[in-house]
């Protein structure tokens, strides 16, 4: 699926993340399995990852994001018709984790449900705001993408357990007077499904003490195919929603890839002849959060001056399906282009 925005601008008009408190070095890490900070920070970038405490859930994550969010919209919650929460872990297999946190915040004029897209997530949930906001059918949208991954982390396989962290990333979107997204790009290959995936606990193979047994119900990933994918398809994706929205990477202020892995982000980047001054990286300092990772990484770009009105930024995300999506857009901060 692709194609160009047309017809009255819509944007993101707030933004709020929550990330747990508790850090998990590199160094705590290689006292339970045998890796290091330097394997870690050589192969992957990371430093550290945040974990959820035992009683937060992805619930608790999305809503700290959401408030933050609406607040920073400057709109209260029965003014949201949607709420997406892109996840891969919600809280129950039913209902949905939007549900509940519809609730919780009182989003009362609100569907609500979850999108499972991998840590594409964020960029599919955008495009479903977008939509639901071009159509005429919501006037504001709330996108949450939230992963609380450490639940589903064999914390005993050092192939993968280094990689994630659990956060949450909340934005508001509606129409503004100008600026805003500019085209999208989503695509999806199930050819690639068992390249990450967890097995167990679904309708083919529920849950049981044998599955348990087998350490099904944690997530099992091939490394090598999923860096392949990942570094191509950072590639052909931003390529293909520039194109769209008749740009060129010269035109991009900031380059907001999905925050796997510092080396595949350093690798499409060089590919696409992006400079490292205009690539946002905070994989050091979470992990891989899946569908929160782009949330955070614009949050933390925006804290440190790197977003402004009028930015044009493109975004991209992959991960389990196989799935992708990139989205174009000129960043617009409420108040200076929306007219108000
Ligand atoms: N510490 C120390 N050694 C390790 C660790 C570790 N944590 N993990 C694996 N190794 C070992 C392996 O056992 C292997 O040892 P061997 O040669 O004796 O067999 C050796 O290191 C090399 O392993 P590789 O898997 O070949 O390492 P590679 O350089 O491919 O890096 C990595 C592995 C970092 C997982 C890489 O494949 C990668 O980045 N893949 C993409 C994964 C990813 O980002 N997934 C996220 C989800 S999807 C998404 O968001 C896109």
């Amino acid at each position: 699926m692709i194609g160009a925005c047309s017809g009255r601008p819509v944007s993101i008009t707030g933004l709020g993340c929550y990330a747990p408190e508790r850090v998990l070095t590199n160094d705590e890490l290689s006292e339970t399995v045998d890796t290091s900070d330097e394997w870690i920070q050589t192969r992957t970038g990371i430093k550290e990852r945040r974990i959820a405490a035992p009683e937060e859930a992805t619930s608790d994550l999305s809503l700290l994001a959401a408030e933050a969010a609406l607040a920073d919209a400057g709109v209260t919650a029965p003014e949201i018709d949607l709420v997406v929460v892109a996840t891969i872990t919600p809280d129950m297999l039913f209902p949905s984790t939007a549900a509940l946190v519809a609730d919780r915040l009182g989003a009362v004029n609100a569907a609500a449900y979850d999108l499972s897209a991998g840590c594409t997530g964020f960029v599919y949930a955008l495009t479903q705001g977008y939509g639901a906001i071009a159509a005429g059918l919501a006037r504001r949208v709330l996108v949450i993408g939230a992963d609380t991954l450490s639940r589903v982390v064999d914390w005993s396989d050092r192939s993968t357990c280094v990689l994630f962290g659990d956060g949450a990333g909340a934005v508001v979107i509606e129409e503004v007077g100008k600026g805003g997204f500019r085209a999208f790009d989503l695509g999806a290959d199930g050819a690639g499904a068992m390249e990450l995936f967890v097995p167990a606990g679904g309708s083919r193979r529920p849950s049981s003490p044998e599955t348990i047994a087998a350490g099904e119900h944690y997530l099992k990933m091939n490394g090598r195919e999923v860096y392949k994918f990942a570094t191509r398809i950072l590639v052909s994706s931003a390529e293909a929603v520039l194109a769209t929205a008749g740009r060129s990477v010269g035109d991009v202020d900031l380059y907001v890839p999905h925050q796997a892995n510092v080396r595949i982000i350093e690798h499409a980047a060089k590919r696409l002849k992006i400079g490292e001054d205009r690539v946002f990286v905070n994989a050091d300092l979470y992990g891989n959060t899946s569908s929160a990772s782009i949330p955070l990484a614009l949050e933390d770009a925006r804290t440190g001056g790197r977003l402004r009105d009028g930015t044009l930024v493109l975004m991209t995300g992959m991960g389990a399906g196989l799935t992708w999506g990139s989205s174009l857009m000129t960043w617009t901060e409420k108040g200076e282009t929306d007219g108000h």
